[in-house]
């Protein structure tokens, strides 16, 4: 009898199921009113008292087992169900998903760039650790210039031609230097300024120059390209251009563009002028195109330069440059319904 009992013991230990039924039918053969434990029960008397307590004992684990595994089962079944209920429910709302936000320089940056392109410019790229040639000489900017000055550069160690590029005028140079004309292209990129840190001005800031060069390229050709970008950029078409002085420009010029004083804001923006400075710009230096392996004698052509991180400011209504650089969560977060 006792090894009738260690047998069953043993089919409960390996029974597995995942049908309902199967289960169910288990459940009344072991553990039912007619059941084989109600069977071994009714056994128990007629067993040798030398034996009762080893009998008594595995009839008691046969009962434990079984009844634990029906338990397990039907609990496994229950997840399962459960959870092919949850996939089945179409209706059910979806998890919230976190999407993230563009910085609003990236933001201001496309913006620049799709406007651009839309006139047949395309985008180059160069490295922000550049030499001296590119940043500096190329541009007619050579050694002792005193026009070095007005970019406070930042030179790696000491060696004085491994220098953070103080504009993006370099990959222009970079880019003459490897495409003939026509040219017609735009850099965007960070470059770096040993600045005194501020609301308005920080140690590095990201730039967007363009440059065209082809045949009889002229400063009429210049000025209807400025006046097409901030009409796109701003809503506003009205521009003034002041002479000015670049060393790689000649004639130089300083680009406003008239914001208007209808708020506080615009009066603390433009100084109480309606007058706001965008960039600067100017035909560039015959030199320049020489440096660069451009025939001066054919070809002429036009750069500018600007500050998107200003931009950026004053679009977006940012009272501080800093919150730009210092990547706090709830200032970001604000841009998601931008671009
Ligand atoms: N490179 C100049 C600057 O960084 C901007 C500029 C570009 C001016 C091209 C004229 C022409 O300030």
């Amino acid at each position: 009898m006792i090894d009738e009992l260690k047998k069953h013991l043993e089919i409960v230990n390996n029974f597995s199921s995942d049908s309902p039924e199967t289960i169910e039918a288990f459940r009344i053969e072991y553990l039912g009113k007619k059941g084989l434990l109600t069977h071994f029960f009714s056994e128990f008397k007629n067993i040798a008292p030398k034996n009762k307590k080893e009998f008594g004992q595995t009839i008691n684990e046969l009962k434990n087992k079984a009844t634990n595994k029906v338990n397990d089962l039907k609990q496994q079944l229950e997840k399962k169900d459960g959870l092919n209920k949850a996939f089945k429910d179409l209706t059910r709302p979806s998890e919230p998903l976190e999407i993230g936000a563009r910085h609003p320089i990236s933001i201001v940056k496309n913006q620049i760039i799709d406007i651009f392109s839309r006139i047949g410019f395309n985008v180059s790229e160069g490295p922000e650790i550049e030499d001296d040639w590119h940043n500096f000489t190329a541009l007619n900017l050579p050694e002792h210039h005193p026009a070095r000055d007005m970019q406070d550069t930042f030179f790696i160690q000491t060696n004085p031609d491994v220098l953070l590029r103080t504009h993006t005028s370099s990959v222009q140079v970079r880019y003459m230097e490897n495409n003939k004309p026509p040219i017609r292209t735009i850099s965007p990129g960070r470059v770096y300024r040993n600045e005194a840190i501020s609301a308005r001005s920080h140690c590095f800031f990201h730039q967007v120059e363009g440059l065209y060069i082809d045949k009889n390229v002229s400063f009429a050709d210049l000025k209807q390209t400025l006046q097409f970008f901030t009409t796109e950029l701003f809503g506003k078409s009205k521009i003034r251009l002041r002479p000015s002085y670049f060393p790689f420009t000649e004639p130089s010029a300083e680009v406003d563009v008239y914001w208007g004083l209808e708020s506080e804001t615009d009066y603390k923006m433009t100084k109480g002028t309606g007058w706001l400075e965008i960039m600067g710009c100017g035909m560039v230096d015959p030199n320049v195109l020489e440096n660069c392996g451009i025939d001066s004698n054919i070809y002429s052509g036009f750069a500018f330069g600007m500050g998107i991180d200003r931009i950026a400011l004053l679009l977006h209504q940012i009272s501080d440059i800093r919150l730009l650089s210092e990547n706090d969560i709830r200032f970001l977060e604000q841009f998601k319904s931008a671009l």
